[in-house]
């Protein structure tokens, strides 16, 4: 027998350790259980302090990571302290051999102790390093999908894939590599330093001359390493940004016969990363020389002052041949102080561009005073609704028009008139500039979003589709247990349920990346099937017949009839014939409403509504003697 727990689990060393220690078998159900931390409790101005609170639930384990090093470092410097005593004192003075036995397991143990904790503490770093990253894939991903439609109107996809992969990775380097390395360098220095200062403070001091000019040739890379290294990610996001939108339409690339020109406009953004990695790395090797030189004039300094005051009696050969030893510990970190300062300065930029998107706000999908136990009635008044998105021109002007529960409302007019804005505007995809849309006589903005989208179901314009079975695409967002039974009858009032029968596969079939595998009208019904399997008491078509033929679309029509009963419903067409039998005709020009009324009406006054009915009716005439002519 197995029982299966759900956990919440925000610290992954205490999870690891429950997984192992543990006779209850953990299945991690759902990954998101890692990110219920909000990271955006760890936004500071100041980016050190933003990433050591990001670090939450592994801070202790990063600083036993750090102390671990400072114990590595200490036996270190101490195996140097020992063979200047062995030099000194034990070399050549025929003690015992106990004595030499002793000493050698003294180096013995030293050595175990410095590779033992250097092992521990690269897990260790590794492993917050690690968990953090997981985490922040995580938070992002969950958290993307959750900013409004402004946000993704706004931003490009490949800016937002590369941050959450490849500044989430420089992210990662800081923690595992660079922040651990400075510690390390820090550390190896100060108890360096101190052992020569205890040795001979003259010495101590020559070792450092150069450590302030080091700094400086640092600090001033590190401002210039900074912005290049800017520059380069948002090149990079701007190629995969191409690349990306070149994939999602390589169709059309190929119908325009395009590949020579996309190609050139690739090439153009290729060559601006190759160009600014050039200046990046022109930066990095130009350090490095100087550091080199800084770093090697140093090392001559200390050698010879040493070897001069052992000459003349100043300090033993025991305590020289340790110095050798140890001095090589504070050059060699100054060297790597740089490098790592320069290093760190990629990691805080992606830090600034993750946090970029942490900082935005989710859309509140909870928020609203309305949130009603059962089903909406679907009365809806629309009153002198005006919209404009973020702030620009009114898209949509002075709507006003009411319908009672279960009415459908058929909304008309021409391309960039502002159907899709005024559906859109009913499950809160956006919010209305002014005016009062009321749903049951409640204002719409006091209702949840979430409520909202619950009662509504919708056929977006351009249906998409999961690359997963058609069953898990027609059942997508539907929360309780769905029966077969349910799935087919949707399909079928969709008209796809034998097309998906004649697959070989069924509904297990699955759908290719973009549902590409099935044809345009097919995906249209797929969604139809899956907004109908969500039982809304709002309804949305919105234009979801475009690509199905004549015969389909009466068959769909004539089946929708049915399931539109109680429901309210808006269907946006282009088609005469799919809008003539809605209770409410609304024609649509430049965001208002010119014309509204149901089909008699509005074919016996003159209006873009006559007009747009001679011209389909003439068409299908046309249509009609040119079948008899061929049936003849
Ligand atoms: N628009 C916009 N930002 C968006 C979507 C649309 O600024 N995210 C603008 C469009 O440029 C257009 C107007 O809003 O001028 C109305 O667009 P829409 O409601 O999508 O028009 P539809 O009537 O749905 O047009 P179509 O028949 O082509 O679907
Ligand atoms: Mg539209």
């Amino acid at each position: 027998m197995s029982t299966s727990v759900r956990v919440q689990v925000y610290d992954i060393p205490l999870f690891r350790l429950l997984k192992t220690h543990s006779r209850i078998k953990i299945i991690v159900i759902n990954s998101r259980t890692v990110s219920n931390y909000d990271l955006k409790n760890s936004i500071s101005k100041n980016r050190m302090i933003g990433l050591w609170r990001m670090m939450t639930g592994f801070r202790l384990i990063y600083l036993a990571a750090l102390l671990g090093l400072g114990v590595a470092a200490l036996a270190k410097t101490a195996t140097y302290l020992l063979l200047r005593r062995f030099i000194d004192e034990i070399l050549g003075q025929g003690y015992p051999w106990q004595t030499l036995a002793l000493v050698a397991v003294g180096f013995l143990v030293l050595a175990l102790f410095e590779g033992g904790f250097t092992f521990l503490s690269g897990r260790w770093a590794a492993q917050t390093a690690e968990g953090t990253a997981l985490r922040l894939r995580n938070y992002l991903f969950n958290h993307i999908q959750r900013l409004n439609f402004t946000y993704h109107d706004n931003m490009k996809t490949g800016e937002l894939i590369q941050r959450s992969t490849s500044d989430v990775e420089a992210v990662r380097r800081f923690y595992a590599d660079q922040a651990i390395g400075l510690g390390r360098i820090v550390i190896l220095f100060t108890v360096n330093f101190i052992a020569i200062w205890f040795l001979s403070p003259q010495l101590a001091l020559i070792s450092v001359i150069v450590v302030p000019f080091l700094l400086i040739v640092s600090i001033f890379f590190f401002g210039r390493v900074s912005k290049r290294y800017e520059a380069y990610q948002e090149q990079d996001a701007t190629l995969s940004t191409t690349l990306q939108e070149n994939l999602s339409g390589v169709r059309v690339v190929k119908a325009f016969g395009r590949q020579d020109f996309e190609m050139e406009k690739f090439e153009v953004d290729n060559l601006e990363k190759y160009a600014r990695a050039k200046r990046l790395v022109l930066m990095h090797s130009l350090y490095w020389p100087s550091s080199d030189i800084l770093a090697g004039f140093q090392m001559l300094l200390g050698f010879v002052a040493g070897a001069i005051m052992a000459i003349n009696g100043a300090i033993s050969v025991g305590t020289y041949v340790a110095y050798a030893g140890m001095v090589i510990w504070i050059i060699w970190p100054m060297r790597g102080l740089g490098r790592i300062i320069v290093q760190m300065s990629t990691g805080l930029v992606s830090c600034d561009r993750v946090t970029e998107i942490i900082k935005e706000d989710e859309e509140p999908l909870n928020v609203g005073s309305h949130a009603p136990e059962g089903h909406t009635r679907g009365e809806l008044i629309f009153d002198d609704v005006d919209f404009a998105y973020g702030g620009g021109e009114s898209v949509l002007k002075g709507i006003r028009f009411s319908c009672r529960p279960g009415q459908s409302v058929a909304l008309l007019g021409s391309t960039g008139s502002g159907k899709t804005s005024l559906v859109n505007l009913l499950p809160r995809f956006y919010d209305y500039t002014s005016g009062s849309i009321t749903l049951d006589g409640v204002e719409l903005n006091s209702y949840t979003r979430k409520y909202l989208r619950s009662q509504i179901g919708i056929v977006e314009q351009e249906p998409f589709l999961f690359s997963r079975s058609l069953r898990e695409n027609i059942s997508y967002g539907v929360t309780h247990e769905v029966t077969d039974e349910e799935v087919y009858e949707a399909a079928r009032a969709a008209a796809i349920h034998e097309v998906i029968l004649s697959f070989p596969e069924g509904y297990d079939t699955r759908v290719g990346e973009k549902g590409v595998t099935l044809s345009g009208g097919q995906k249209q019904r797929i969604a139809i099937a899956r907004a109908l399997l969500r039982d809304p008491r709002i309804l949305i078509l919105d234009d979801a017949t475009s690509s199905v033929d004549t015969e389909t679309e009466s068959s769909i029509r004539k089946a929708l009839q049915h399931l539109m009963e109680g429901r309210t419903t808006f269907i946006i067409a282009h088609r005469i014939q799919s809008v003539m039998n809605a209770d409410l005709i609304l024609v649509l020009d430049k965001g208002e409403i010119v014309q509204s009324g149901m089909h008699e009406e509005l074919v016996a006054r003159t209006g873009i509504y006559r007009d747009i009915y001679d011209i389909q009716s003439q068409i299908e005439e046309e249509l009609e003697q040119d079948l008899e002519l061929a049936v003849v």
